[in-house]
């Protein structure tokens, strides 16, 4: 028998549970629950604890080199005891920082086989409540050169997180790493379109046709998980976050949004090309360039990053060699002279146009994205 709206109603449910569950893992919440990218060398944990006071999630990047002695290990431990002191907790080691999570990037693949070892006692004894994985190495995963028992690395990190009572967010670009990410045991998916900043699969496609097909694969095919999917890439307002709330999400990642939020550790210069470039979609470009240019090598060619549209990218595209346009980058950086430097944002840049507390950021996109969601109601009369 046919029930007519039936699949609509289950598909509401789904979105309900979904939602009740993101709430009750991190119950200082608050809905349309935004949460702050873990930007590297950006996203600190005074950021991060501002967002978590307004009512999001924030998240602090923690690098990609976790090799014992790691200087970036060093600045994660430091930046969570911010984060405690920012919210208020430093006499109460023992209190969980409430929604605050950590980013780890999987792309340095000598230093995967560590995190265990290095990085789980520093989120042991600061407790976050979250962990955020991205960009795990395809042929690491499962290349006949690495260790056999490192292969299917991403699923053992989730089992370890999750023993230690982690929720463990992934960030992925397509429906296909959705599904090898759930299949490895995350919580939440990240689903990261195009128009995001920084990294992201090389071949992907945007939130609008990303976000929905991987709901409705999450929802077909983990029916019993109840797996919670966020929106990230090319949301920096209130119409974007309501936006993504139709389209499935039960949260919205902002990350080029907070890149000038008043906490950041965001330098001077690129604040202010942040707060000047408009139209993302010419003056921003996605490019495995940015990374040759900037001696990067640590990504796998199935990933590539969006940057402001910059004179070093201009020259690249004018046909200058890349040893004569190395040259004037290393020349140009040495004389403290940033024109050429790589600014990574997404798309939405042109939609930031002033400089604010985190917490006001995220208090102001909440109420935004509510009054947006009335108005539309129309539509539905
Ligand atoms: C400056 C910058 C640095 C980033 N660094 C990281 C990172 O260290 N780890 C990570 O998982 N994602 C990183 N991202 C990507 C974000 O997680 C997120 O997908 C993105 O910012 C969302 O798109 P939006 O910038 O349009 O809001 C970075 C993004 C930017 C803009």
């Amino acid at each position: 028998m046919h029930f007519p709206g039936h699949k609509d109603k289950k598909k509401e449910e789904a979105a309900q549970t979904a939602l009740t569950k993101l709430n009750s893992w991190f119950p200082t919440t608050k809905n349309p629950v935004i949460i702050s990218a873990p930007m590297y060398l950006i996203a600190n944990g005074t950021l991060a604890a501002e967002v978590s006071k307004a009512g999001g999630i924030g998240f602090i990047a923690g690098g990609f080199d976790f090799r014992p002695g790691s200087s970036q290990l060093t600045t994660l431990s430091n930046e969570l005891s911010l984060a405690r002191k920012a919210l208020d907790l430093s006499d109460r080691p023992l209190t969980p920082l409430p929604a605050i999570g950590v980013g780890l990037l999987l792309t340095h693949t000598v230093s995967v086989p560590h995190i265990i070892d290095t990085v789980l006692p520093i989120l042991q004894e600061h407790s976050p409540q979250a962990v955020w994985l991205f960009a795990n190495d395809p042929d690491f995963e499962s290349s006949e050169t690495t260790p056999e028992n490192e292969k299917g690395k991403a699923k053992q990190l989730i089992e370890a997180f999750h023993a230690s009572g982690f929720v463990v967010f992934f960030q992925v670009g397509t429906v296909k790493d959705a599904r090898k990410a759930v299949e490895d045991g995350a919580d939440v998916i990240v689903a990261q379109g195009v128009d995001a900043g920084g990294h992201q699969v090389q071949q992907g496609s945007g939130i609008v046709s990303l976000v929905p097909e991987v709901r409705d694969m999450v929802e077909r095919e983990f029916k019993e998980r109840e797996v919670v999917v966020v929106a990230a890439g090319g949301v920096a307002d209130g119409r974007g976050v309501a936006s993504a709330i139709g389209l499935g999400a039960s949260g919205v990642v902002l990350g080029t949004r907070f890149i000038v939020a008043t906490e950041a550790a965001t330098p001077e210069f690129r604040r202010k090309l942040i707060l000047e470039t408009t139209d993302g979609g010419i003056n921003t470009v996605k490019s495995q360039f940015h990374d040759q240019i900037n001696s990067t090598t640590i990504w796998h060619p199935v990933y590539d990053g969006r940057a402001v549209r910059g004179a070093s990218y201009e020259d690249h595209a004018a046909g200058v060699p890349f040893e004569e346009n190395y040259k004037k980058f290393k020349e140009a950086a040495s004389a403290g002279d940033n024109s050429r430097a790589v600014t990574w944002a997404g798309t939405a840049l042109g939609l930031v146009k002033n400089q604010k507390p985190a917490g006001q950021i995220v208090e102001e996109l909440r109420k935004e994205a509510k009054e947006v969601i009335r108005k539309i109601q129309v539509y539905a009369a």
